[in-house]
């Protein structure tokens, strides 16, 4: 029998060790859960990138179901989404999570990215890990910037008017790029065509994909912690971290209250406020696109507002351009901006915290000016947090070097 049994390949030790023998699935669960150590010191921080996955998740689900039903065409967009809202089951549901999980995305993800300032989670060994990260923030971007032509509103049209035509500024290549991004003379079905196709499929895998690789290397160098020591270096007989315990069960069940917690706001959000007085969904995208009525003050989804306020700083349209970009860019050079000693606020000296200060209130400020007509007062305000905000970055190699540090401890620090 047993003879049998292993002709034709059938389990000796149950289903697992069939698949075992086959797959390495007991070995990745344990190099990645039960026995992928995370440090006992984890707080409120270290949530959003758990919830980022969950959001990806909400984003693709409700994206597939959408697909079902719009149709990528600028004849029929419009009134596509309007069935959607109307007619398809469950379709307003459906996308009111869409949407609201765009501006969810960009919640998590920037409070990720804080939480690696505040903890100078980029520093070595996660360099790696940051730069991944800033990918995956890129791609976030463009996909956001593809999805919201989708609609075909009034500013869906005019905010891609205003951001490709951006591109006509560079010398020489410029007038051309922009024709090759719209694939026409104006924005028409033809790049409504091309920004469904990136929307849909080709940014999504991109993205999927990085977030893959965004973890394979953070689980090659470890978690960091709140206190920036590393609990790698303190190992017991075992060979298990002595401040370390187990992601699953441990910090799963913890996760698992984080996303309960995440989706009471964001079921309040979908069924009481699915708009958010306009920065969810902007009012201008309830009428049609009309190439021939300009709305009256164009501006980009809250999350790209700081950046638009960057660009609208600076008269030259092509040096505003630079400066928007640069603000993007910037981050990604913090592994070897920051030279600090330490990695956690909580042993860096007065400088470092009074330049996070400085950077939070001007990325706020930003966000708020770049939905501000950009007239008098404002634009001088943008140009002075334009200012503050790359002085945050540039001046960066030495304000860390001079910062008084104080000692970091051996161990974490829990206060359990
Ligand atoms: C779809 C977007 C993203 C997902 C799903 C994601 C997921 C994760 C997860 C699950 C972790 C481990 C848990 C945690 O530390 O919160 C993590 C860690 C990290 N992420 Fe992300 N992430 C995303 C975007 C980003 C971005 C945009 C950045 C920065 C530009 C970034 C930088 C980091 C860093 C530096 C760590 C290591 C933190 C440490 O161990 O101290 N991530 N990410």
């Amino acid at each position: 029998m047993a003879r049998i049994e292993s002709e034709i390949g059938a389990p000796k030790g149950g289903l697992i060790k069939w698949i075992d023998d086959r797959f390495p699935l007991t070995k990745v669960i344990k190099e990645h859960a039960t026995e992928y150590y995370g440090p006992k010191n984890f707080n409120f921080w270290y949530f959003f990138g758990v919830l980022g996955f969950f959001v990806l998740v909400i984003q693709l689900v409700t994206g597939i179901f959408l697909t079902m039903s719009y149709k990528p065409s600028a004849a029929e967009a419009f009134a596509s989404v309007e069935y959607i809202m109307r007619d398809v089951e469950f379709g307003w549901l459906i996308r009111y999570m869409h949407s609201t999980g765009a501006s969810a995305f960009f919640i998590v993800v920037y409070l990720h990215m804080y939480r690696a300032m505040l903890y100078g989670s980029y520093k070595k060994p996660r360099e790696l890990v940051w730069i991944i990260g800033m990918l995956i923030f890129y791609v976030l971007m463009a996909e956001a910037f593809a999805g919201y032509l989708l609609p075909w509103g009034q500013m869906s049209y005019w905010g891609a008017q205003v951001i490709i035509s951006l591109f006509g500024a560079i010398p020489v290549i410029g007038d051309t790029l922009v024709e090759y991004i719209r694939g026409d003379y104006s924005i028409s079905d033809i790049t409504l065509n091309r920004f469904f196709a990136l929307h849909v499929i080709a940014l999504p895998l991109v993205l999927i994909a990085l977030v893959f690789v965004h973890i394979v290397a953070l689980h090659k160098v470890g978690s960091g912690n709140p206190d920036g020591n590393e609990i790698k270096d303190h190992k017991g007989p075992d060979g298990v971290p002595l401040d370390g315990v187990a992601f699953h069960p441990y910090d799963t069940s913890k996760d698992l209250v984080a996303i309960i917690v995440f989706l009471i706001f964001f079921c309040a959000v979908v069924f009481f406020a699915p708009e958010m007085g306009g920065y969810f969904l902007e009012y201008a995208n309830f009428d049609p696109a009309n190439i021939r009525v300009t709305p009256e003050h164009i501006q980009p989804a809250w999350y790209f507002t700081p950046y638009y306020a960057m660009l609208r700083a600076v008269p030259d349209k092509l040096l505003g351009a630079m400066t928007m970009a640069a603000g993007v860019v910037l981050p990604l050079f913090l592994p070897w901006l920051d030279r600090s000693r330490v990695k956690s606020i909580r042993y860096r000296g007065w400088l470092y915290k009074l330049a996070l200060a400085i950077f939070t209130i001007s990325f706020l400020v930003l966000a708020w000016l770049g939905t501000q007509p950009a007239t008098g007062i404002f634009v001088m305000m943008a140009r002075v947090f334009t200012i503050l905000y790359f002085g945050f970055f540039l001046l960066m190699p030495y304000y860390t070097v001079i910062d008084k540090t104080k000692p970091v401890p051996e161990r974490v620090v829990w206060h359990g």
